[in-house]
């Protein structure tokens, strides 16, 4: 299977921005745009609290509706928190976990990823599961070992054949919202490394179909050469997503 067997998988993370309107428009916009969804997966990951109405307005559509994050347990005292089984009732299909600012901002160790990913495979929720280091782990040369061992814990509960519904996304902390894109020599790198690893764990069926995608101040002026690279399926965006004049370029970046 070549990477383009891969169906490229363009998402967007709006993070703790926009407000309902401006979600809800952006929703129209995309639909509008997506055709049949055959050649891309487009998905976006909206604050929790629009998912309702961001998902009624994108049935019917190829888009894809994901939540930012999700706690384990399918209900209990977790003041604050959201479970898998209800971001499906209100008709999410997707998750993200482990995305750095979770990491970081909000301490969230390693030792819940793998009970998050599973938690979300097992509500069929597509979870994309975010690693990636920091600027001092790359400058230490910890970048593999770092990402080996966030790849350990939330690859736990993951299965063969969950591969086509589980992604990973490489995202360097030092290039996220900071304007500083990984070079496609170290994003190639490390996607490399990944796609091993998966190989390593789950065998060679598994390591094909599994997307690996890239995020890090994605826009349009990079995306196609990102996506040129033999082990980049998609990418995470998160600040040129918030608008349709960068976000609809992005999803529609030259393949050719
Ligand atoms: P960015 O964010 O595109 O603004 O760097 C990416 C992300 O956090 O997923």
């Amino acid at each position: 299977m070549t990477h383009r067997a891969r169906k490229p998988y363009i998402a967007g993370n709006w993070k703790m921005n926009l407000d309902r309107s401006k979600c809800l428009d952006m929703v129209k916009t995309i639909k509008g745009r997506l055709g049949d969804g055959n050649d891309r997966e487009v998905g976006v990951f909206a604050p929790s609290i629009y998912l309702a109405d961001v998902t009624a307005v994108a049935q019917g559509s190829p888009l894809g509706v994901g939540g930012q994050n999700i706690w384990y347990e399918d209900s209990g005292a977790f003041t604050g928190e959201l479970a898998a089984r209800m971001l499906r009732e209100i008709g999410a299909d997707r998750v993200l976990i482990g995305h750095s600012e979770r990491r970081h901002l909000f301490h969230e160790p390693d030792e819940w990823m793998g009970r998050k990913v599973r938690c979300a495979l097992n509500h069929d929720l597509l979870p994309i599961y975010c690693v990636g280091e920091t600027i001092e782990e790359r400058r230490g040369n910890r970048t593999e070992r770092v990402i080996k061992r966030q790849l350990e814990a939330g690859f736990e509960g993951v299965r063969a054949e969950d591969s086509h519904r589980f992604t990973v996304a490489y995202e360097p902390v030092w290039a996220i919202g900071t304007g500083e894109t990984a070079t496609t020599e170290q994003a190639a790198h490390v996607h490399k490394m990944i796609r091993k690893w998966i190989l390593q764990r789950l065998g060679d069926e598994a390591a094909q179909s599994l997307r690996v995608i890239y995020g890090g101040s994605v826009k349009p002026d990079n995306a196609k050469e990102l996506m040129s690279v033999e082990d980049i399926d998609g990418l995470l965006v998160g600040g040129a997503s918030l608008q349709a004049d960068t976000f609809i370029p992005i999803i529609e970046y030259d393949a050719r």
